[in-house]
């Protein structure tokens, strides 16, 4: 493979970046397009026929001629007879796409990243193409996303418009994850595609994910371990409605990513650019480990906000107090939060309404005004108080939401999403506002400003607690319901990012009635992700091993509550190993778990460089083990910790790191141990990184729900 040729930064350079390798055109035609990052090359070719293809990653150059079923981006209705990534309907009625290759640019950007901009056109009608790649050459990462603008007479019907159709061997397996509500990313499903078309898809609307998960493995030519396999990562960058389609024709695989064309037709006007959402891949020839790490690292700098920053102490009440809460109860948190190392409290769902209470999930959604009976001067003096005892303050809000219950919806019974003539469907007793309507827009920001506002107030949780069923839009005209799905997920963007620009020091969790908004499209403007409702450290133990593949601990909101009712070490023990919370009420904790909590504290705050800013290995995989077993390394490998959690009986086995520096000498020490357990056997010694790595450490858990975390200093 030829090296790419650096271009001055922001210059646009010429096609001829790479010489031409494989494959060959069949004639004399343009040369190969190399969308290139340290360990991975995507080749695309336009071929002699002026079509685009691709050489299908992990199969042998193709030789001869390019076929159909090797274009990069197939377009429906004039010979592709496989999926399509593009389907229109022209403003004549016309329903067949053509589209050759004009020309690329490949960009060079700051921090050493290459846009490469495809144009294709139709050479019948004024409909133009782009095909964007954004290589992170470090990572082994790629963003792509398509654009799409015509000049034609009157609006195109978009009616698929895939972000990206990666052509891949015939060989390849998936690993998906199915779940539900308390049941996130539980269920890891490894399956070959075989011939046929496997959809992972969602319909729902305002959340990508309650069931069906857009981020998933492909393993090439066999199953891909920690260690060993060419992996792709993929994840859409969308929060609404997605479709993955997987189309094996028995010749190869194609992995077709998108906004889901189901009754999500959208006419683009003449002169308007439609941009699809990002997907992003991530290449790895070793095994889903070193994948999970360079993805990891793209997102600390590209896919969350402040990824480079550690994460503090977070007390919730929302498992402690639930809606029964006053100024009083929860100004009684603050001063024990504190005592134990807490540094930040946030105040959940229920401190809001007042001709509409929210005394439960029946009523208030929508009337932001804090409730005068629970906080009769409102919020500040909370917030006040919290300050006082030396913790920050965060704040919930659900703005997108209405309970029919409420005087929002008395004056605006029209600003809902539903279907005309059919009787309302509430889920959790709430309908979505209709964020297509500028009205709403502008109501939302309103919200959130003014409660962000409140001085004191520098954390923010911002939930989502139902999906679409009824999809109707009284803003949007009868011929455009279906430009709904797209518009409500673009609207809202722009509400998270208006919210990120105008509060920039506000820290901001993204939160869907659980985990259903796990997606890079709106973590870009969070700082963390709530992954499940479910806090039973038994379950987030192989929950946030899974959530790992593709998202950084540092992401991650991981709370110690009752759920369970596990061991208080245990559950502070699953918590430290990602960003560490609690939801109990610490007026009601025993005297031996509150200890635990304080010492889980202190080590999470000794440890929390290296959990949220180092590299993770995953070293045990909690759905085939008895126990679960991590460990994070420092990225000057000077430090690293080892997480044990023990689900079932079984013997104390040594856990052996990875990625530590043979060479260095690590003194091993227990975090916080478990009280009245024999101490770690290896606690004090020192020995070298070689030997660590090679014959393990044996954790002093050797029981179901017990847990070690060990911390090897140099
Ligand atoms: C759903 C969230 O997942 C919970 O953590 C909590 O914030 C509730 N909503 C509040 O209604």
């Amino acid at each position: 493979m030829k090296k790419f040729t650096s271009c001055l930064s922001g210059l646009i350079c010429a096609l001829a970046v790479n010489a031409p390798a494989d494959p060959q055109p069949t004639a004399p035609g343009p040369v190969q397009i190399n969308i290139t990052t340290a360990h991975w090359t995507l080749r695309l070719l336009p071929g002699a026929d002026g079509r685009l293809y691709q050489q299908p990653v992990g199969s042998a150059p193709t030789q001869g001629n390019l076929k159909r079923e090797q274009e990069s981006y197939p377009q429906a209705g004039d010979g592709y007879i496989w999926e399509p990534a593009l389907q229109v309907v022209h403003a004549d009625g016309n329903t067949s796409t053509d589209l050759i290759y004009d020309g690329v640019q490949q960009t060079n950007e700051p921090a050493g990243l290459t846009l490469t901009r495809i144009q294709l056109h139709d050479p019948v009608y004024p409909f133009h193409v782009t095909l964007c790649f954004r290589a992170h050459p470090a990572e082994d990462v790629v963003e792509q996303w398509v654009e799409i603008r015509h000049q034609e007479t009157n609006a195109v019907t978009l009616q698929r418009m895939a972000s990206s159709s990666l052509l891949l061997t015939k060989h390849v397996y998936l690993t998906h994850f199915f779940g539900d509500w308390a049941k996130e990313m539980l269920s890891p499903i490894t399956e070959q595609l075989t011939p046929g078309t496997k959809v992972l898809d969602s319909k729902l609307g305002v959340r990508a994910e309650q069931f069906s998960n857009p981020n998933f493995v492909l393993a090439l030519n066999e199953p891909a371990t920690e260690t060993k396999g060419e992996v792709l990562a993929g994840c859409l960058a969308w929060s609404g409605s997605y479709q993955c389609e997987f189309d094996n024709n028995n010749q190869g695989v194609r992995a077709l990513c998108g906004v889901n064309p189901f009754a999500s037709a959208y006419h683009l006007p003449p002169g308007e650019l439609f941009t699809t959402p990002r997907m992003i891949w991530t290449w790895s020839n070793q095994g889903l480990g070193d994948m999970s790490r360079k993805l990891h690292r793209w997102a600390r700098d590209f896919g969350m906000r402040d990824g480079h920053k550690t994460r503090e102490v977070l007390l919730n009440n929302w498992e402690a107090t639930g809606f029964d809460f006053d100024f009083d109860r929860i100004a009684g948190l603050f001063s024990p939060a504190h005592a134990l190392g807490t540094e930040l409290f946030l105040l959940d769902d229920g401190w809001f309404g007042n001709a509409h209470p929210r005394l439960d999930d029946h009523a208030g959604l929508g009337d932001w005004a804090p409730n005068r009976q629970r906080l009769p001067d409102g919020l500040a003096p909370l917030a006040a108080a919290a300050i006082k005892n030396h913790l920050r303050f965060g704040i919930w809000i659900e703005p997108e939401m209405v309970n029919p219950a409420s005087d929002l919806f008395g004056q605006h019974p029209d600003w809902v999403i539903r279907q005309p003539q059919r009787e309302l469907e509430l889920q959790r007793n709430q309908m979505v506002l209709d964020l297509t309507r500028p009205e709403v827009q502008a109501f939302e920001w309103q919200t959130i400003q003014t409660i962000l506002s409140v001085p004191g107030i520098t954390y923010a949780k911002w939930d989502c607690n139902r999906y679409l069923t009824q999809p109707g839009s009284g803003g949007l005209a009868a011929d455009r319901q279906s430009h709904l799905w797209i518009d409500y997920v673009t609207a809202l963007y722009a509400l998270m990012d208006r919210t990120a620009k105008a509060f920039p020091d506000t820290e901001l969790m993204l939160c869907s009635g659980g985990g259903g908004r796990a997606d890079y499209g709106a973590l870009q403007y969070f700082h963390e992700f709530w992954p499940s409702d479910n806090t039973d450290p038994t379950m987030r133990v192989p929950m946030q091993w899974d959530y790992s593949y593709f998202f950084p601990p540092v992401s991650l909101a991981s709370h110690v509550t009752h759920w369970g009712n596990r061991p208080m070490h245990f559950a502070c023990s699953v918590a430290m190993s990602a960003r560490f919370g609690m939801d109990l009420d610490l007026n009601k904790l025993p005297a031996s778990d509150r200890d635990i909590c304080a010492g889980a504290i202190t080590a999470y705050k000794e440890i929390r460089e290296v959990t949220h800013l180092g590299d993770l290995y995953r070293l045990e995989n909690p759905h085939d083990n008895y126990r679960g077993a991590l460990n994070f390394v420092a990225p000057d490998r000077a430090r690293a910790v080892v997480f044990v959690f023990q689900l079932q009986a079984g013997a104390a086995a040594p856990v052996r790191p990875q990625g530590l520096d043979p060479q260095k000498n690590y003194i091993i020490h227990e975090m916080n141990p478990a009280p009245g357990r024999a101490t770690l056997p290896a606690e004090g010694r020192t020995v070298s990184g070689a030997d660590l790595m090679r014959d393990g450490i044996v954790p002093s858990c050797a029981h179901a729900v017990e847990a070690s975390v060990i911390e090897l200093g140099t």
